[in-house]
C-alpha cells in the first residue's frame, strides 16, 4: 500500500520524506489556500521533496478551462497528478489529459457510480472521501470495499486513493481491503507509529540496561 500525505506544507513534506515511507502527496485549493503562498512555487518546492505523484488541482470548472489549466500544471514536473473533480466536464478533462500522458487523479468522488466513470475515463488514480461520508452518518469505508471490488472484477488500472482520512482505523481499513494508496494528514501518518505499550516495552528495556552498566559500542569482547 502507498502512503501519501495530504499537505501543502513543504515544511511537513520534507520532514515524513525523510522517513522514507512517502510515496507521493496530494494537496487541493484549501491546503493551498491554508498554506497561503504562491500555487505553483509550492507546487515546484513538493515536487523536489519527493519522487512520487504530486497531485495538483484545477479551479476552473468547465472542461476548456481545466485542460488549460491541467496543462499548465503538468509542466511543472513528470510527477504532477492533475487533480479534477467529479463532474462531467471534469471527466472529460480526465479523458483528455490521460490520451495525453499525464496522471489524473479524479477527486471529490462519494459513490461507487461516480468511480466507475472515472476508471472508464482513464483517471490515474479516484479519490473516495471516507471521513466526510462518516460526517454524515454514511459507512465511508463500505464505498471503499465497492470501489476495490468494480475495479477488481473489470480489472481497471484505477488506483483506488483513499481520501479524506480521520485516523489510524480508515488507513488499517483501507489496507485490508486493498486499496492502492492512502492520502493520510500529517498528524495522522505520525499517530501510526504510536502504541503505549511500544513506550512502555522500550522504557523497561533502557532501564534494565542502564542497571548493566554497559554500552554496546564500549564492549569490545566479541569484536572481529
Ligand atoms: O485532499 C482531499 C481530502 O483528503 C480532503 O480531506 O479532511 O478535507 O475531508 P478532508
Amino acid at each position: 500500500m502507498k502512503f501519501f500525505v495530504d499537505t501543502a506544507d513543504v515544511a511537513e513534506i520534507k520532514d515524513l520524506a525523510s522517513t522514507g515511507l512517502l510515496d507521493g502527496v496530494t494537496t487541493n485549493p484549501s491546503l493551498m489556500a491554508k498554506a497561503g503562498r504562491p500555487y505553483l512555487e509550492v507546487l515546484r518546492e513538493i515536487c523536489e521533496a519527493v519522487d512520487g505523484p504530486v497531485s495538483a488541482e484545477v479551479t476552473a470548472t468547465d472542461v476548456k478551462a481545466m485542460l488549460a489549466e491541467g496543462r499548465h500544471l503538468a509542466k511543472i514536473s513528470d510527477n504532477i497528478a492533475v487533480k479534477v473533480p467529479l463532474t462531467v466536464d471534469g471527466l472529460k478533462a480526465c479523458k483528455a489529459l490521460s490520451d495525453e500522458g499525464t496522471m489524473v487523479n479524479v477527486t471529490l468522488c462519494f459513490s461507487a457510480a461516480q468511480a466507475l466513470l472515472a476508471a472508464k475515463a482513464g483517471a490515474t488514480f479516484i479519490s473516495p472521501f471516507v471521513g466526510r461520508l462518516d460526517d454524515i452518518g454514511v459507512d465511508g469505508m463500505h464505498l471503499i470495499a465497492e470501489i476495490v471490488e468494480i475495479y477488481t472484477n473489470y480489472d481497471f488500472a484505477t488506483e483506488v486513493l483513499v481520501a479524506s482520512i480521520r485516523g489510524p482505523a480508515h488507513v488499517v481499513e483501507a489496507a485490508k481491503m486493498g486499496a492502492d494508496v492512502a492520502t493520510i494528514p500529517p498528524a495522522v501518518l505520525r499517530q501510526l507509529y504510536a502504541h503505549p505499550l511500544t513506550d512502555k516495552g522500550l522504557a523497561a528495556f533502557l532501564a534494565d540496561w542502564e542497571k548493566t552498566g554497559q554500552t554496546i559500542l564500549g564492549d569490545k569482547s566479541g569484536a572481529a
